[in-house]
């Protein structure tokens, strides 16, 4: 899984599980409640209801428990053991059931064409571009035809980076191809601020 050069660290799962041991997620990319967008995604209808989704990189599980609670079928990734733990012990408390997998985004547990709604916050900019070609693929091959991915992504612009893999409508239009997928635009959700000086876009991606 781990990569030459900069990105390395980002795409080795135990950089995560430490992450989120130490709780350094708390104060960091951890919502308590879900993401506006998200919601907006959900009272606009635009997942199926009852239908299968699944949450690529669900981190701690804030939007996957909230999809569970929408009465979704939720299915959720995450190469951090750590993090699906939380996730876990959360949709414990929270009453809520969800299929949860330590697994990479490049080789997801989930039959093919049987996932209505794919999301990601956060999880594809930590995605080489090398290894995109493949997530893209797997996207592909899990989705039913119509089925959308939505996903949520900073692009740094110029600010300096070691972490991020900028989402661009260039990188996007590179992953996704226009034989399985319609691409949407990247659209800016966040714009930069002082305390977050990347720009967080997001894009939906229908399945061919
Ligand atoms: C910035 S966090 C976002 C977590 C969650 N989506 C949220 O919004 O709170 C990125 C997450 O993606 C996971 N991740 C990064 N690369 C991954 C990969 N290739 N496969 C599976 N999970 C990955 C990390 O472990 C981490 O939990």
């Amino acid at each position: 899984m781990a990569r030459n050069g900069l990105h390395m660290s980002y795409q080795d799962p135990s950089t995560w599980d430490e992450r989120y041991r130490s709780g350094e997620h708390e104060g960091r990319w951890h919502r308590q409640y879900p993401s506006r967008e998200l919601c907006t995604v959900v009272a606009a209808g635009l997942v199926p209801a009852g239908g299968r989704v699944l949450d690529i990189g669900c981190g701690a599980g804030t939007e996957a428990i909230y999809l569970a609670q929408c009465g979704f079928r939720v299915t959720a990734i995450d190469f951090s053991a750590s993090a699906i733990d939380i996730a876990g012990e959360r949709a414990r408390e929270a009453g809520v059931r969800v299929e949860w997998h330590t697994a990479s985004a490049l080789d997801l547990p989930v039959a093919d064409r049987s996932i209505d709604f794919c999301f990601d916050r956060g999880c594809f900019h930590h995605v080489t571009q090398p290894d995109r070609p493949r997530y893209a693929s797997e996207i592909a091959r899990v989705l039913r035809t119509g089925g959308r991915l939505f996903l949520r992504g900073y692009d740094p612009g110029d600010v300096p980076t070691t972490n991020i893999v900028p989402v661009t409508q260039d990188a996007i239009d590179r992953a996704f191809d226009p034989i399985r997928f319609a691409r949407g635009r990247v659209e800016v959700l966040v714009p930069p601020e002082p305390e977050d000086p990347n720009t967080f876009v997001g894009v939906f991606l229908t399945r061919l």
